[in-house]
């Protein structure tokens, strides 16, 4: 992938194009085999999940995919109703000759990543009856998780400004904790800006996560790779509140129900006057509805834990940056900057760093 030179505007957004026309081709082609909805037919999403066998945890997916391709001209969906009509279903040779246009793709997306697409699209009726997880087939190869969090040319931009950040304000002997650190794409540029008077806490739900990270920045020293789940208050897991100057989350806080409540948890960790420095990507790319969609269904014991927040209206797994600028603020803090720039070229990728300030005192929180 090519990430070195930074591309132009209009080539970035060819490029996503590319794979939101193959997405969505592909969910109608699928529905139209699978689920019965041929061309000029109309079918409940219930019914489409019925037809399909799929488990009740991913059923809301079977909404949001139409009102995606609503939005693409493929099909046209009474959200009151629930009722999706299938306008046009394109051929078998149009979507591979869609799939074969992606070849093209070299900043949004590497040849890793777009094979774990196509993984996910073949996979479909397996991934929605839970017969198969999207981690198998996300940690077949490893180049694929690092074509998502850091080799992509979006990434690599936010976890530079991320470091940027992390350095210029963790005081010396100060403290940084990172939540969902995961593979450690956003953590490896942040220890190489970091002095070794930080100390550095890693922390994960995923053992698997924490393992990795202990045995890779073994000789840091200040640093500890632990437990930590953002839906749990922080003294509940053993944490002292205020305890923390610096809060990084890179791709994570998306999985809390509910933006405030999860930044206001946040917010708790923090010193007054530390910041976070928050990762997210504000618009749902169209590959992401038959991929990690499904990673981000709730746990099959509790279907209906579903967002509460301004997500559930649309069914959206993912915030824009202005809805969480407003979350940050309805959590008492104050946000700082937001990069990249709206003219950036690489902004129709959206994702983005958001750094927000817990004010000193307790009146202005
Ligand atoms: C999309 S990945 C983040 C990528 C990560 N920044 C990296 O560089 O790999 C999400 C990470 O958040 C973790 N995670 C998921 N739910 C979590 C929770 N409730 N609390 C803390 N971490 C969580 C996952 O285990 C995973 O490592």
């Amino acid at each position: 992938m090519n990430v070195t030179a930074s591309p132009e505007a209009p080539v970035v957004l060819d490029e996503m194009d590319r794979l939101d026309r193959w997405a969505e081709l592909t969910l109608a082609r699928f529905l139209a085999v699978e689920a019965g909805l041929t061309a000029g037919r109309s079918l409940t999403t219930r019914e489409i999940g019925d037809a399909l066998g799929v488990a009740d945890r991913h059923r809301r997916i079977i909404d949001r995919w139409a009102r995606v391709l609503a939005g693409s001209g493929l099909s046209a969906f009474d959200p009151h109703a629930h009722r999706l009509h299938a306008v046009r279903v394109p051929e078998a040779s149009e979507v591979g000759r869609a799939f074969e246009d992606t070849a093209a793709v070299r900043h949004c997306c590497g040849p890793a990543l777009r094979d774990f697409y196509r993984a996910c699209a073949d996979q479909l009726p397996a991934l929605l009856r839970d017969e198969l997880t999207v981690q198998s087939l996300l940690f077949a190869d490893p180049r694929t998780t690092d074509e998502i969090y850091a080799g992509n040319a979006a990434s690599a931009l936010v976890n530079a400004l991320t470091a940027d950040r992390v350095a210029e304000l963790a005081p010396e002997r100060g403290r940084v904790l990172e939540i969902g650190a995961g593979t450690g794409a956003t953590t490896q540029p942040i220890l190489e800006r970091l002095p070794r008077s930080v100390h550095y806490d890693f922390t994960d739900v995923s053992e698997y996560f924490l393992a990795e990270a202990r045995r890779r920045w073994a000789d840091r020293g200040a640093f500890d790779a632990s437990h930590y789940d953002l839906h749990e208050d922080c003294a509940k897991q053993g944490r002292e509140p205020e305890s923390i100057d610096v809060v990084v989350a890179a791709n994570v806080l998306h999985n809390g129900v509910d933006a405030v409540a999860t930044l206001d948890r946040v917010a708790r960790l923090l010193r007054p006057g530390g910041h976070l420095v928050m990762v997210e990507t504000g618009r749902e790319h169209h590959p992401l509805l038959l991929s990690m969609y499904l990673l981000m269904s709730p746990a099959a014991d509790r279907p209906d834990e579903l967002p509460c927040d301004q997500r559930r209206h649309d069914g959206r797994i993912l915030l824009r940056s202005n809805e969480w600028l407003d979350a940050t603020r309805a959590a008492g803090l104050e946000p700082v900057s937001l990069e990249p720039s709206r003219d950036h070229p690489l902004d129709p990728m959206a994702q983005f760093v958001l750094v927000a300030h817990r004010p000193r005192t307790e009146a202005a929180r």
